[in-house]
């Protein structure tokens, strides 16, 4: 019998054994490609549609002229380094050293990727609060950890340190936490940061703290760094994204902060993922730091956005819940449709026009509490037809 070319090929190819073989395409991508298809608002995708500051672009063009082509050292641009501990000290009253104790990566994502690939053991039992970003669990995967998954409820999605505590054995290696959050939007406080210590105190457990969304906090509120408490800090990875301080998400600038072993460790790995990050946006994000003023009003400029969005909702049989923080805000549509919220998700853009991010995704065991996330990092006239697009729903 004739064989097909890809029979041909399969009977002298190897099948390549997926290392993820549940894992598909992101949701992040599948509804972005969903909503370009049939003409959508895109608001599921968490990224900006307006440019980072101007100067920063100008600064970036200067850098290229100034021929900044070549690797960084493997750390970081030792200027980008010094700026991102004086940002510490002026946002957190934190000492860092810039030399051992802070890592320029690519993105949150590499820092996240390279920090567990380096922590985490076969066997070992890493707890992760879900709805949690989609990263974490693959990347404990990959490197041979066990997840174990602790359920955030709304409407505030607070931690159950109860719960937490509960399923910490001997073999958890660490905990993963997201302040402010994505996709819930809220914050962890000082009581949280204290049942944390209590929790860990005495145990060889170490953290994670993806503070990506830092500078985005609203209604006078701050954001608490775990940094702050030096008795977690001691066993921290804390984590940022000037791709979501800057409006810039493309250039995939992020850092870690952890104790110079444990900044150490993050760098063996670091190393050989991508040895640096790209040379001449590490300067210019350096220059952009000497001014704090940027950062500064980046609360009152998300404020106004999140404020924008919720008043377009306001007429709307959607249920708006909390947002302290994060550019996400999260709408119970439990009063329009007893739907999952996947086929929701799918009808809001094929029938309505309108791309959002079911949160069930976020959650190992698919819970779905009829919710789903939206993205405000948008102009003005964006917020605006969402707003028209979900109150006729
Ligand atoms: C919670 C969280 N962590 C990490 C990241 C990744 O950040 P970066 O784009 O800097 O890789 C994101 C991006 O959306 C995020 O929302």
């Amino acid at each position: 019998m004739k064989q097909t070319v890809d029979q041909a090929v399969a009977a002298i190819r190897p099948d390549p054994g997926s290392r993820l073989p549940d894992v598909g395409l992101s949701i992040f991508a599948v509804m972005s490609q969903k909503a370009a298809a049939a003409g959508a608002l895109n608001l599921a995708q968490g990224f900006p549609d307006f440019p980072p500051p101007q100067s920063l672009q100008q600064q970036l063009k200067k850098h290229i002229d100034a021929g900044h082509h070549q690797y960084s050292p493997l750390a970081g641009v030792p200027l980008l380094r010094a700026q991102i501990a004086a940002k510490t000290r002026h946002c957190y009253g934190v000492e860092v050293d810039p030399d051992t104790e802070v890592t320029v990566t690519t993105g949150a994502t590499e820092a996240l990727f390279s920090t567990i690939t380096a922590m985490v053991r076969p066997g070992d039992e890493v707890i992760l609060l879900d709805p949690a970003y989609d990263s974490y669990a693959p990347a404990v995967r990959l490197a041979g950890g066990k997840t174990v998954h602790v359920a955030l409820q709304p409407p505030d999605y607070r931690p159950d340190w109860d719960q937490l505590a509960a399923v910490v054995t001997d073999k958890t290696r660490m905990i993963m936490l997201n302040t402010p959050h994505n996709p819930c939007g809220s914050l962890l406080g000082h009581d949280d940061y204290q049942r944390l210590q209590q929790i860990v105190a005495g145990t060889g457990i170490f953290l994670i703290s993806d503070e990506v969304y830092e500078h985005i906090v609203f209604d006078g509120q701050t954001h608490i760094s775990m940094l702050q408490y030096p008795q977690l800090r001691e066993r921290a990875f804390v984590m940022s994204s000037f791709g979501k301080t800057y409006h810039a998400t493309g250039w995939k600038v992020g850092y870690c902060v952890a104790p110079p072993d444990l900044s150490w460790e993050l760098r063996r790995i670091h190393q050989f993922v991508t040895f640096c990050v790209t040379t001449p946006m590490q300067h210019a994000i350096a220059d952009a730091l000497e001014d704090p003023t940027h950062y500064e009003e980046l609360p009152a400029f998300y404020q106004a956005k999140r404020d924008a969005f919720r008043a377009a909702l306001s007429g709307s049989r959607f249920k708006l819940l909390p947002c302290h923080g994060s550019y996400f805000q999260l709408l119970d549509y439990s009063a329009i449709s007893s739907e999952n919220d996947v086929d929701f998700a799918n009808r809001l853009i094929d029938e309505h026009g309108i791309a959002s991010i079911p949160v069930s995704v976020f959650y190992q065991q698919r819970i779905d509490h009829k919710v789903l996330r939206f993205c405000f990092a948008k102009d003005a006239a964006t917020l605006a037809r969402g707003g028209e697009l979900l109150c006729a729903i």
